[in-house]
Formats: C-alpha cells, sequence, structure tokens
C-alpha cells in the first residue's frame, strides 16, 4: 500500500466516489467499504490503475462483527472516513419502527459502533484522523425530517466527545455538516442552486479539513450562517413554522 491510506465506510455512495477518487488524485493508497461492493467495482473499473486500492464488504448494521472487520483489514489506515447514511422517509417511520430504526442505525448507532472501534486504535497508536459526515439537520429538529435530523444531532454529539477524548492522544476527528448535495439520497428533489454542493466539493472539502485539522466544517460557508440564523429563533415561533 501506498505511504498514507484512507478507509472511506460507505464507498458505494456518491459522496463516497467522490472522495476515492479526489484521496487517490493526491496519492492516497484507498480502503473502499461498502455494503454493495458492486457499485464500487462499476465505478473503478473505469479507473486505469487500481494499485493501492482495497475493496471491502461492510454493513454498518452488523454491530457485533466491526470489531473483527477492523482487525481483519490487515492495516491501520491513517484516515477513517464515515459517509454512509440514510435520509429515509419520515412519513413512513412515523408509523413504521422498521424504517424508524433502519434511519437511527444508518446514521447513528451504526457509525458509533465501527467508530468506536477505529477510535481504541489510533488511541493506541496515539495517531490518524476520523471524519463524520454528519448533517446541518442534526442542528435543530424540523418536523420535516427529525427522524433523520435526531440521528445526525446525536452523531455530530458523537464526534465532538470523541474529538475532546482523543485530543491529548494526538488523534484528530472532524464533523462535516455539507448543507443539501446533489447525489442519488437527494434525486428528485427540488433543491435551491447557490445551496447545493457537489459531490466533488464534499470531497475536497474533507481533504482540507483533515489535512489542516478543522474541527467542524459547513462545506458551503452560507449554511453556517442559515444555520446561526435557525438556532436563534425563539421556540415559540420555530414550533409554528412548517419546515
Ligand atoms: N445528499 C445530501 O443532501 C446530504 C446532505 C447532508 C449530509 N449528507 C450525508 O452525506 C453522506 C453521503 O450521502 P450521499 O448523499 O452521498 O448519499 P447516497 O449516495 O445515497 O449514499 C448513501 C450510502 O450509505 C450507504 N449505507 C446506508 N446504510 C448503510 C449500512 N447499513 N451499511 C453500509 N452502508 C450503508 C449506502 O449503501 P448502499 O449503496 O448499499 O445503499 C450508500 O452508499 C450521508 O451520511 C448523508 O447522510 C447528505
Amino acid at each position: 500500500m501506498a505511504k498514507s491510506t484512507v478507509l472511506i465506510l460507505g464507498a458505494s455512495s456518491d459522496v463516497g466516489k467522490s472522495l476515492a477518487e479526489y484521496y487517490y488524485s493526491k496519492g492516497y493508497g484507498l480502503v473502499l467499504a461498502a455494503r454493495n461492493t458492486s457499485l464500487v467495482e462499476a465505478y473503478l473499473s473505469k479507473w486505469p490503475d487500481r494499485n493501492e486500492v482495497k475493496l471491502l464488504s461492510f454493513d454498518a448494521n452488523e454491530f457485533s462483527q466491526h470489531k473483527e472487520w477492523f482487525t481483519n483489514m490487515g492495516i491501520v489506515p491513517d484516515i477513517t472516513i464515515c459517509v454512509f447514511g440514510y435520509l429515509g422517509d419520515q412519513e413512513k417511520a412515523s408509523r413504521n419502527w422498521d424504517e424508524c430504526n433502519r434511519i437511527l442505525i444508518s446514521n447513528y448507532s451504526g457509525a458509533v459502533s465501527i467508530l468506536n472501534v477505529v477510535a481504541e486504535v489510533y488511541r493506541v497508536k496515539k495517531k490518524g484522523v476520523i471524519a463524520g459526515i454528519s448533517s446541518v439537520a442534526g442542528d435543530r429538529g424540523r418536523q420535516s425530517n427529525y427522524f433523520y435530523g435526531s440521528a445526525k444531532a446525536g452523531f455530530t454529539a458523537y464526534l465532538s466527545g470523541l474529538r475532546n477524548s482523543l485530543l491529548s492522544s494526538g488523534v484528530h476527528v472532524l464533523t462535516v455538516k455539507p448543507g443539501f448535495i446533489n447525489t442519488k439520497m437527494t434525486a428528485g428533489l427540488n433543491l435551491p442552486k447557490p445551496l447545493t454542493a457537489q459531490p466533488e466539493q464534499v470531497a475536497k472539502a474533507v481533504y482540507l479539513g483533515c489535512k489542516n485539522r478543522r474541527n467542524t466544517i459547513y462545506v458551503l460557508p452560507i449554511w453556517r450562517l442559515i444555520m446561526l440564523v435557525i438556532k436563534w429563533i425563539p421556540e415559540f415561533i420555530f414550533k409554528r413554522l412548517k419546515l
């Protein structure tokens, strides 16, 4: 493998694919982990040179396997990026526990389970960077997506605590709040262009965020301002808004 290696958890996502391309272009070795590896194979087959790329099957739901899975990888990646997530169907989830639980696992408990394992290895090695793709949806609960939003809020709080806990070991944790991204997750939604990032922009922002040891980044800076305003709206007004 190359000098530095990045593990991408959720490599079949549009953001995961852009991250893989970006890090590869910067000379990193890649460990691409995805539930559906054939989706990753499909884009890898278009790459002229696949040296330094390892493809692994990974399911965030398989909590009991995560420790063994990471240990069996055979290398310790320098950077781990947790990208997987699931927007889900808010309406369906309010009536159907399986859908609700899938949202919670894919955005929170699955991420906590695997990152706990990674964090403990990095803590002992006193080295490593962890990045988590969270969401502005976690900054304040809204009626349109509070299952997804609350899971991302939990993930944001987890990453914050982990950063605090790992500082003295020299391990860094980056929280990424992308705003809207133009991916298959949002296909069919009418997203405002100026507020919507492309997956390539997210990849570059994550790369720079890890390199410069940033704590929390909003991929498009306008989102920091938007969320500041949203968080400041008094609750007696906020609860009446159709958001
Ligand atoms: N798109 C947006 O507007 C937006 C905004 C803010 C944050 N985000 C976050 O950005 C990240 C990337 O999203 P995206 O937009 O690139 O979405 P995407 O293309 O829909 O990708 C989601 C990925 O998560 C994977 N996944 C879901 N549950 C999993 C599980 N249990 N185990 C393993 N993998 C699982 C999916 O795997 P399969 O291919 O097997 O289904 C898929 O690769 C997510 O965390 C998302 O919440 C997205």
